[in-house]
């Protein structure tokens, strides 16, 4: 039993402005590309943030992970970081990286993959609106 893996899962959310810009492109390719997201004042997105921790259940505790302590690891190396944030100007992260939500998830789970036991299989779900959502890694 004990050689079987589960998934858990915790679920946060965090408020953040962001501004999506390429250097690839002319400011006019960038609206055409990014619409409103290009908008050069910034705006808001409630994103929610799933993180899927793989792994097998400890015998003793009956748990995979404890959950107070995946809670308190993304609370604090990601909530507290980018919760009521410009991405663009407020993090090292989203300096030169557009932050779109592609590269969002890939910079949380970089940032929890170092955290947490490599014993544990991640996976981190991205939900910028309620229709549009990243998944990393695929
Ligand atoms: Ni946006």
């Amino acid at each position: 039993m004990d050689s079987q893996k589960i998934a858990v899962f915790r679920k946060e959310n965090f408020n953040a402005a962001h501004r999506l810009h390429s250097s690839y492109y002319s400011e006019s390719e960038n609206q055409v590309l990014f619409g409103k997201c290009n908008n050069p004042n910034y705006h808001g997105h409630n994103y929610t943030l799933i993180v899927k921790v793989v792994g097998c259940i400890d015998i003793k505790t009956g748990y995979v992970i404890d959950m107070k302590v995946l809670g308190n690891l993304i609370k604090e190396n990601i909530t507290e970081k980018f919760d009521h944030k410009n991405l663009n100007l407020d993090t090292s992260e989203f300096k030169e990286l557009n932050p779109t939500a592609e590269n969002i998830a890939m910079v949380i789970y970089t940032i929890l993959r170092e955290k947490l036991e490599t014993k544990f299989e991640l996976k981190i779900t991205l939900y910028e609106t309620e229709r549009n959502y990243v998944e990393y890694p695929a």
